[in-house]
């Protein structure tokens, strides 16, 4: 009798490449990214912390939930960089939050310093890589990792404006009683209290934002979403919002693991687009395989372009004390 042999594998398993992210920094941000990109099985994540134990605790956390979540990645903790190497996209999360009454500014030399340390171990091992910043100050640590790593500042990015954004939808979305999804809108500048949600650009279900509400009440909403990160740490009292900013960084993650060409407000290198040059600041961006493909350079109000610029001075006022403190 002759039985046919079949094979499970496919021919040419070499072929097949499983993406790899690491995360570094198992705080809240950090934990809850590797658990939402593990939950939508976009890659194998590393999760690396300095304390020892919690990455691997947390990782095996993870891994158990894997049974009934239905995701087939692995997930590794580690405290060790070597478990890093060959990632395609390392996402920072490592630094200090926010206490109450402190400004994102305020944590400028701590997590400097960390962001430094971590570019200097991180890419050695996984020289391909592209580099998401989350660390605080946000717009000046991604412009710290850029200068410290040497790489094209294409594949150097700062997770802000997808968070923003994805906050000022919501408080529309709330204000109006519709889905947020059905909002459309995009916050650009730095992350910080001077930045500038696109009013010009802003819809809901294609009909302008300023046709469903008062200038009155859009004021109020652009207020809230400034400062919707602070209003998170003044509840929480001891750190910062973590489950959106880590669903707006996974956002990042698959634009550029799957090659999606999104356009999306993203932190990046400005070589004179929007009128603004040597700074890391909110544009939206096409997101792709290659990081940063492209700045998408929008007609802006007049108020508006002065807002960004405003916004990108206090941005370098930051970013000059951390070329003194970093030596740049
Ligand atoms: P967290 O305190 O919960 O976690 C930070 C983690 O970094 C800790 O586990 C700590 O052990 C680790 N860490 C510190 N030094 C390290 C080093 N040298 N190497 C490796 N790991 C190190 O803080 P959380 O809430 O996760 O926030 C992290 C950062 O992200 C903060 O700077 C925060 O301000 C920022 N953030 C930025 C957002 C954005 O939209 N860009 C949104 C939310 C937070
Ligand atoms: C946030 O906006 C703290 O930057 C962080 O929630």
């Amino acid at each position: 009798m002759i039985v046919a042999s079949v094979s499970l594998q496919p021919a040419d398993t070499a072929a097949i490449t499983i993406p790899k992210v690491t995360v570094i920094g198992a705080g809240n941000v950090g934990a809850s990214l590797a658990q939402n990109l593990l939950a939508q099985n976009l890659a194998d994540v590393v999760l690396l912390d300095i304390v020892e134990g919690r990455p691997q605790g947390l990782a095996l956390d993870m891994a158990e939930a894997c049974p009934l979540e239905g995701c087939t990645h692995h997930i590794t903790g580690t405290n060790d960089y070597q478990d890093t190497a060959g990632s395609q996209v390392i996402v920072i999360t490592a630094g200090l939050p926010r206490k109450p009454g402190m400004s994102r500014d305020d944590l400028l030399n701590i997590n400097g310093n960390i962001v430094l340390e971590v570019m200097t171990k991180a890419l050695p091992h996984s020289p391909d890589a592209h580099f998401v910043l989350v660390t605080n100050p946000l717009d000046v640590m991604a412009y710290v990792a850029w200068q410290a790593s040497g790489l094209p500042p294409n594949r150097v990015i700062g997770q802000a404006g997808v968070l923003d954004s994805a906050r000022f939808r919501t408080f529309i979305a709330q204000t109006l009683g519709v889905p947020p999804h059905d909002v459309s809108t995009m916050v650009l500048g730095g992350h910080g209290d001077l930045m500038v949600p696109l009013i010009s650009h802003t819809t809901v279900s294609t009909i302008p934002l300023t046709e469903l509400l008062p200038a009155v009440t859009i004021r109020q909403l652009v207020d809230r979403t400034r400062k919707g990160g602070a209003e998170i740490v003044n509840h929480l009292k001891t750190g910062g919002a973590f489950y959106a900013p880590a669903a707006a960084t996974a956002t990042m993650v698959a634009a550029i693991l799957q090659d999606q060409s999104a356009i999306l407000p993203v932190s990046a290198y400005l070589d004179g687009q929007y009128g603004l040059e040597v700074i890391y600041l909110g544009v939206p961006c096409h997101l792709d395989s290659t990081g940063v493909a492209s700045v998408v350079e929008l007609s802006l109000t007049e108020d508006e372009q002065a807002a960004l610029e405003s916004s990108a001075r206090s941005v370098r006022q930051t970013l000059h004390k951390a070329r003194t403190l970093f030596s740049l």
